[in-house]
């Protein structure tokens, strides 16, 4: 089978980006191999992994991007079906860019505020430039930390129109459960009923971004 190959980027802090990837990641390694890269200099992947007293299973090795994202994902895909790369919020860091330039599919996570949608204009403008070189790259904001089925304010809904980028269906809630799993180092997978309706959440996604 070869590599699918996931980016969550961002250029706006705390929206997120590795909570999902890392969650992602659990529920891809179910499918097969998967491993995250950590491309952040902040290393909070690696941190989280760092925290499990009890491994996650199967296993989900965090891999620490040194140079550039591109030849990261060479230097291991032929080992993995599965690669999400956990990219950093700045928009100095050219990993953002490396990393849409060779990925199948990127993840935006955003909040459900419109500032937060604002903000996330730019990796919009990103993600067409990185079209010129990767023209198969798929694009999917995810809103994040909803707080109940009709948050959804119009003028939200008016602000979605103004992308280019869908919106996937699946969305995740506010759930202390997404906290909980980063302090034990573990994913929602692997926190037995108290997981449950983030795992739902995670599977949702999982099944709107592979393909059938
Ligand atoms: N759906 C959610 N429900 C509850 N808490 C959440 C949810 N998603 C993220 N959080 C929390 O929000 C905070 C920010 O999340 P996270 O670190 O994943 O964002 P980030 O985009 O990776 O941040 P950075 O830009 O600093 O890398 C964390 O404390 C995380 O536990
Ligand atoms: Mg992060």
């Amino acid at each position: 089978m070869t590599c699918r190959v996931f980016a969550v980027a961002n250029q706006k802090g705390g929206v997120g980006k590795t909570t999902l990837a890392m969650n992602l990641a659990a529920g891809l390694a179910r499918r097969g191999p998967c491993a995250v890269l950590d491309a952040d200099p902040q290393g909070s992947a690696s941190s989280w992994v760092q925290l499990a007293t009890t491994p996650s299973n199967p296993a989900v090795p965090v891999i620490e991007v040194i140079a550039a994202v591109h030849d990261a994902v060479e230097a291991v895909r032929s080992e993995y079906d599965y690669l999400v790369i956990d990219c950093p919020p700045s928009t100095e860091s050219p990993r953002v860019a490396q990393a849409l330039s060779c990925v199948d599919c990127v993840l935006i996570p955003v909040l459900p505020s419109p500032m937060d949608l604002w903000a996330s204009a730019h990796i919009e403008g990103m993600v067409k430039e990185a079209r010129a070189i990767n023209p198969g790259l798929r694009a999917f904001l995810v809103l994040n930390q909803m707080e109940s089925r009709n948050a959804m304010a119009r003028s939200m809904e008016e602000v979605f129109r103004e992308f280019t980028v869908p919106a996937l269906r699946s969305r995740l809630a506010r759930r202390a459960v997404y906290r909980t799993a980063a302090l034990e180092g573990r994913s929602v997978y692997d926190l037995g009923p108290r997981g449950d309706s983030a795992e739902k959440e995670i599977e949702s996604v999982i099944a709107e971004i592979l393909p059938a």
